[in-house]
């Protein structure tokens, strides 16, 4: 085993878990869509290589959801909608602003 630092500044995990049992899910209720543009944002606005966005399954608040959590912050954003990317990405750019 390795052990590094990790590159990122920030890692941001959205849930995107689909349940097809009818219970509630993130990936039900827009997260993919919610993933793919914060992917997008953080190439267009140049942080690729310090804010990195992940898919994560499930993270245990699913009514909560969608839920997005960002580390080592340990910021968690719930019911978030693509009207509150904005908002995400501008804690992004003060947890990039910070030393
Ligand atoms: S399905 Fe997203 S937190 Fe459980």
């Amino acid at each position: 085993m390795k052990q590094h630092k990790s590159p990122y500044k920030c890692h941001i995990f959205v849930c995107v878990k689909s349940r097809d049992e009818g219970r509630t899910s993130c990936g039900n209720d827009g997260a993919e869509e919610i993933r793919s543009l914060l992917k997008s944002e953080i190439k267009t606005l140049g942080w690729k290589k310090v804010a990195r966005v992940c898919e994560s399954s499930c993270l245990g608040v699913c009514e909560a959801g969608p839920n997005i959590m960002i580390y080592p912050q340990r910021i968690w954003f719930s019911e978030v909608t693509v009207d509150d990317i904005p908002e995400i990405l501008q804690a992004v750019e003060d947890f990039l602003d910070e030393k």
